[in-house]
């Protein structure tokens, strides 16, 4: 006989408990514990042996042979960044993204891409026919070596796969596979769990590569998001606007690279395009110069990028004024008009601020705040900011313009766009020779004298 078991796991978490709790203890949040029936067989199953047998002895770190682990390019050199340089054999690799952003798109392409590898796509979510359709929207040439499957029970699978013997397998989604081994829903915590745990193993076995698309809850964090994260390799996030072509691949999580890389693509009629030199798509052209407009210097992954930011300033029609960003965090906005207001006394408080950065992109650099800054007070001041200058600085709530990251490459970027002039912190000049650069260099310490420098004319 099946032993029946029943286990709560919180939904938010993954925390399990032997009973219903209100409050998780593990994340705190509210009323996410649910219920599981979890039937066990009565043999311990037979493709997941987990427990090491052989006996294992310590070893001197130095005797250890160093084996450089073998990657397979992806066919695209923005996605290969984010994976420190290719897909590790044998790793495992979760993307997650929110519905329609293009992670199916992103990985059947990159398995039509695949010239020798053989690469298996399965899909619980598409029948096949879909996924030929899809195939026949990407322009790449035939691939004879991508199959595709439409299966959601793990142990079927791993049959498949037994004979097919992939190179590369993607599996899309993991809250669509369901283990025979237990009793539970798709997308269950404990279904998430095993599923996620059995690919483990096989990757682990076989050496063989394998992608999770995952789904992303409301609040924009993975579904069963951290027994996930743990489980694998590398953690990639697919992002963007969706009013927007651009899309953004960031690396939370990897063990064979590091996480500061990001790549950009575009979604266009025939799928994603990888953009390399994303400074001169996020630079909008103007006929004119306008008011409200300042760019920035900023430090997406390890590559210096332009960007522009947008400010309307104008005077409050309801009682409370209004402020809203897009791109960029309102509380942090709302911190540089308190700091402006403050401390540079600058009357910003009966006005109505919006701010928009170029391309529906999400800046997390504190680089960009001076270029923030710059736009807000020139849409006050109504005095446009010549558009060979550029910003890159963060501001201090005392009002100060502090250094950043990599300055030396940031100016190096601005000169080779062909800017004139760029304002960064003046603690930040130290050891960089400005006469090695075309670009004139603006060192301040505070914002009035950006703001003299600016507008006082
Ligand atoms: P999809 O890969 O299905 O998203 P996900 O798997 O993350 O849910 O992406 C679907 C969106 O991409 C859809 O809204 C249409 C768009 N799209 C294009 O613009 N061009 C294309 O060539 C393809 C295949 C999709
Ligand atoms: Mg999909």
């Amino acid at each position: 006989m099946a032993k029946s078991k029943t286990q709560y796991f919180c939904k938010n978490c993954g925390a399990q408990s032997a009973q219903w709790l209100g409050k998780c203890p593990s994340c705190g949040e509210w009323n996410t514990f649910e219920e599981e029936v979890l039937i066990r067989e009565e043999a311990p199953a037979k493709g997941r042996s987990m427990v090491v047998t052989t006996q294992k002895h310590p070893k001197p770190i130095d005797e250890v042979s160093l084996l450089e682990l073998p990657r397979i390019p992806t066919g695209f050199s923005e996605f290969d960044n984010v994976l420190g340089g290719g897909i590790v054999a044998g790793s495992i690799i979760l993307l997650g993204g929110e519905p329609g952003i293009g992670k199916s798109t992103l990985l059947l392409q990159m398995a039509l891409q695949q010239g020798q590898h053989k690469v298996l796509y399965v899909s619980g979510e598409e029948s096949e026919s879909q996924l030929k359709m899809r195939a026949a929207r990407l322009s790449t040439a035939p691939a004879p070596n991508c199959y595709v499957l439409t299966e959601t029970n793990t142990q079927q699978i791993f049959k498949q796969i037994e004979d097919l013997k992939p190179d590369i397998i993607i599996i899309d989604s993991i809250q669509t596979m369901q283990s025979g081994l237990l009793d539970s829903a798709a997308g269950s915590i404990s279904q998430l769990k095993e599923c996620a745990a059995e690919f483990q193993h096989l990757a682990k076995t076989s050496g063989t590569p394998i992608f999770l698309i995952g789904h992303i809850t409301k609040d924009g964090t993975l579904a069963g998001p951290k027994i996930l994260e743990h489980i694998v390799d590398t953690v990639l996030q697919f992002e963007g606007d969706m009013h927007y072509g651009y899309r953004i691949v960031r690396c939370i999580k990897n063990r064979f690279g590091s996480t500061s890389e990001m790549g950009i693509f575009e979604m266009v009629q025939n799928g994603l395009n990888e953009i390399l030199n994303p400074s001169e798509i996020l630079l909008s052209q103007h006929e004119e110069e306008c008011s409200g407009n300042a760019i920035a210097s900023i430090l997406e992954g390890n590559r210096p990028m332009m960007i522009e930011t947008q400010a309307l300033v104008s005077s409050a029609v309801y009682g409370v004024p209004q402020r809203s960003a897009t791109g960029y965090d309102i509380r942090r906005m709302n911190m540089l008009l308190a700091v402006l207001e403050k401390r540079c006394r600058f009357k910003l408080g009966a006005k109505d601020v919006f701010l928009n950065i170029a391309g529906g992109i999400r800046v997390e650099d504190p680089a960009i705040n001076l270029a923030i800054v710059a736009a807000i007070l020139s849409s006050a001041t109504d005095i446009a900011i010549d558009a060979k200058t550029c910003f890159a600085g963060e501001m201090g709530l005392s009002g100060e313009v502090r250094p950043v990251t990599r300055i030396a490459q940031r100016i190096a970027e601005a000169d080779k766009l062909g800017f004139t002039r760029m304002f960064v912190s003046k603690y930040n000049l130290k050891g960089i020779k400005t006469s090695d650069f075309n670009i004139k260099i603006i060192p301040i310490s505070k914002v009035e004298e950006m703001f003299r420098s600016l507008f006082d004319k």
